[in-house]
């Protein structure tokens, strides 16, 4: 079992008990989906896609929930997905479900490790992740880990509505900063 730590979060996969929680917030949009589309699924398919994720690089299953560390709390979810069916990257995404976790450093530092699990195990060269322009948490999060804008897709997605840009993010190999060894 891979579990991540680092100073106060750990990454560990869920297990059959996190599920329901997990599906809870799944269901409440405005806890997933403020900045994103919404879709709703059934709990034996969302545990199914969690069962199937770990040999499905596309998958866009959960693939860790993060944890406060003292004590022990359940706040979120993170996971990676191959995102293109020709170029050779895989995106982040990750959400606090607890929104009173938000806002004190867990999500940054939760993808922080998600990042350098996926260099330090693969051979990946970029990591990316998107996210809509108004999202400023998200943007804050991704430029505080080192992730370069690269450009802005113009209404590329709809949700609350109507369209709305996103910008993509990407962080290289070569300009990551690996934990101290
Ligand atoms: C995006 C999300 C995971 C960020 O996690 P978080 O723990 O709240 O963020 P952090 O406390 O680690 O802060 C990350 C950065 O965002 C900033 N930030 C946090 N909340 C903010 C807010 N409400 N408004 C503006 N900036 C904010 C922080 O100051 C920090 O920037 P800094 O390092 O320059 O100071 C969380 O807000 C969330 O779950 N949102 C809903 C789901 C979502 O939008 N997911 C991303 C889809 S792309």
């Amino acid at each position: 079992m891979v579990v991540l730590d680092g100073p106060r979060v750990r990454l560990r996969p869920l297990t059959p008990t996190d599920l329901e929680a997990v599906f809870a917030w799944y269901n409440d949009p405005e806890i997933v989906a403020p900045y994103d589309r919404f879709s709703t699924d059934t709990f034996e398919s969302f545990r199914a896609s969690v069962a199937a994720a770990d040999g499905d690089p596309g998958s866009l299953a959960p693939r860790f929930v993060v944890a406060t560390r003292t004590p022990e709390a359940v706040v979120g979810v993170v996971g990676h997905y191959r995102a293109h069916p020709v170029l050779e990257y895989t995106d982040v995404w990750y959400v606090l479900g607890r929104r009173e976790a938000r806002g004190k450093g867990l999500g940054k530092e939760a993808v922080g490790l998600l990042v350098e699990h996926l260099f330090a195990t693969g051979s990946l060269e970029r990591v990316g992740a998107t996210c809509d322009v108004e999202n400023l948490p998200s943007v804050r999060l991704l430029e505080g880990l080192g992730f370069r804008r690269e450009g802005t897709l113009r209404s590329a997605l709809f949700h609350h509505g109507r369209w709305h840009d996103v910008h993509v993010y990407g962080l290289t190999r070569s300009e990551r900063t690996p934990p101290p060894a």
